[in-house]
């Protein structure tokens, strides 16, 4: 049988095992997993001998093209896919945002127009709900049918995104009947509301208070109210971005009791902290995100949570805007600097490199952790996420004794900054393959933009949750 293209000799990485065996690719889809398969007639041989072969990863956290205000975050979908692909992702799920009035609809219908033409990646759609009505309930069930199967509400944002507590329980009720699956942002709008007007109040304005103003504690509230309303409505939840020990004992506390709740966190809450808000000048600004960076203890506690089970998915809550020209808005005024950060790049390299390499997690765990359970959670499984015959052929070769630099003069994200400038990481994508066309080589970009489709999604394939379940 003759392949398109046959990875040689790898070590084929998935959540359960590594083993050496040559991975066969023919249209677009993987053809067969085995050791020694015959070389005769394969369109192109990649020998990854020494190399992890990994699934292509999944970023289930993106926010490109995203209008705030007057400005966007500075990554369309074309420039921020493409980013991705360099860091081994071949598949993200952004938000489409609801503005008020809009229904539904025509928010995924925007997303798409952005995106269609332009990644070079397949994607996922989340849809974010801002302004809840009877209208908006019945287009939840239309929407998980046509494979937007995940919606996103936050509790943050008093007045322009937040939906309170009897409307975040009717979408969840609904989503228990449809098999939506609701991602919550948790933090208590109105208590931040108030800490920030006190902050302003007494003249402080530098980027710091941005973290001031936000604390844990408000993060942990959130998340624990949440949690319940979700086990009221008997629906599943997936928490975005945890940053917390607090927040994870809540998490942890759920999952104990087998209520179905996931949660991610994001590598900037891994590798960074409060003190990068304390940089001289006007630097902090760089790294203004929400909810804010934590303490070291804390960084330990999501490390921890990524090893034993309690959080489930790393994703970048990729929101990239330039220190100049966005981000400096809010130079006399920390609440008018956009909030978020870029990172849809690095994922995977960071978490290799804190992860595996630093002896935290093992190789299948970093596997899960990028690819394999954002895919089982949002329901791509197994088209998505693993390395098995049928499935896409979307494949990393990843090399994991190469090094590389961090740096805003090298990356390929549209922004001017970098939030981990001159960190070396151990792990580099080498090879990245996406629905069986080779998309980057060596640094190269050899895909197209338009090349990515939109991928409709069943519904969540885990219902049931345990502490070692992915
Ligand atoms: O600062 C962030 N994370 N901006 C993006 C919106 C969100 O809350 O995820
Ligand atoms: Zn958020
Ligand atoms: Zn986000």
């Amino acid at each position: 049988m003759a392949y398109d293209i046959l990875i040689a000799n790898g070590r084929v990485v998935s959540p359960e095992e590594t083993r050496v065996a040559d991975v066969a690719i023919g249209g677009g889809r993987i053809a067969e997993v085995a050791p020694h398969l015959p070389r005769d007639g394969a369109g192109r041989i990649f020998d990854a001998a020494g190399k992890l072969v990994i699934p292509g990863g999944i970023d289930v956290h993106t926010h490109l093209d995203m209008p705030l205000g007057k400005i966007r975050s500075s990554d369309d979908f074309e420039t921020g896919t493409r980013a991705a692909a360099f860091g081994g992702t071949t598949t993200i799920i952004d938000f489409a945002n609801q503005s008020r009035g809009q229904s539904l609809h025509q928010a995924v219908a925007e997303w798409k127009s952005r995106a269609a033409g332009n990644a070079v990646i397949d994607y996922g759609l989340h849809c974010t709900i801002c302004d809840l009505s009877p209208a908006v309930l019945e287009e939840l069930d239309e929407l998980v049918r046509e494979g937007v199967s995940s919606f996103k509400v936050f509790m943050a944002y008093p007045g322009r995104l937040m939906l309170n507590d009897a409307a975040i329980l009717q979408v969840l009720q609904r989503c228990a009947r449809n098999g939506g699956l609701v991602c919550v942002h948790a933090e208590d709008g109105p208590a931040v509301e108030a800490l920030i007007r006190e902050a302003l109040a007494a003249g402080h304005t530098a980027p710091k208070y941005h973290a001031l103003t936000r604390p844990a504690t408000v993060e942990a509230a959130a998340t624990a109210r949440v949690i319940a309303l979700a086990e009221m409505a008997s629906a599943p939840l997936y928490v975005v971005h945890v940053t917390c020990r607090q927040s994870l004992e809540c998490v942890a506390a759920a999952r104990a009791r087998s209520l179905p709740v996931f949660a991610e966190t994001c590598p900037h809450y891994l590798f960074l902290s409060r003190d990068d808000l304390d940089r001289p000048g006007f630097e902090g600004a760089k790294f203004v995100l929400t909810p804010p960076l934590r303490e070291k203890d804390d960084q330990q506690a999501l490390w921890e949570g990524l090893r034993t089970g309690v959080l489930q998915a790393v994703s970048t809550d990729h929101c990239p805007f330039n220190y100049h020209g966005q981000k400096d808005r809010g130079r006399n005024d920390f609440t008018l600097i956009p909030n978020g950060g870029p990172g849809i790049e690095h994922r995977l390299g960071l978490l290799y490199s804190g992860g595996v390499a630093a002896g935290r997690i093992s190789e299948n765990r970093f596997v899960e952790l990028a690819s394999t359970a954002p895919a089982r959670i949002f329901g791509m499984y197994p088209r998505k996420g693993v390395i098995a015959p049928g499935s896409d052929a979307d494949i990393v070769i990843f090399d994991p004794s190469a090094e590389r630099i961090i740096s805003a003069q090298t990356h390929h994200m549209r922004v001017d900054y970098s939030m981990y400038e001159g960190l070396k990481v151990r792990g580099v994508p080498q090879v990245v393959i996406a629905r069986g066309q080779v998309i980057v080589e060596n640094d190269a970009f050899l895909g197209h933009a338009g090349a990515g489709e939109f991928l409709k999604r069943d519904v969540c394939s885990i219902a049931v949750t345990s502490q070692s379940q992915g």
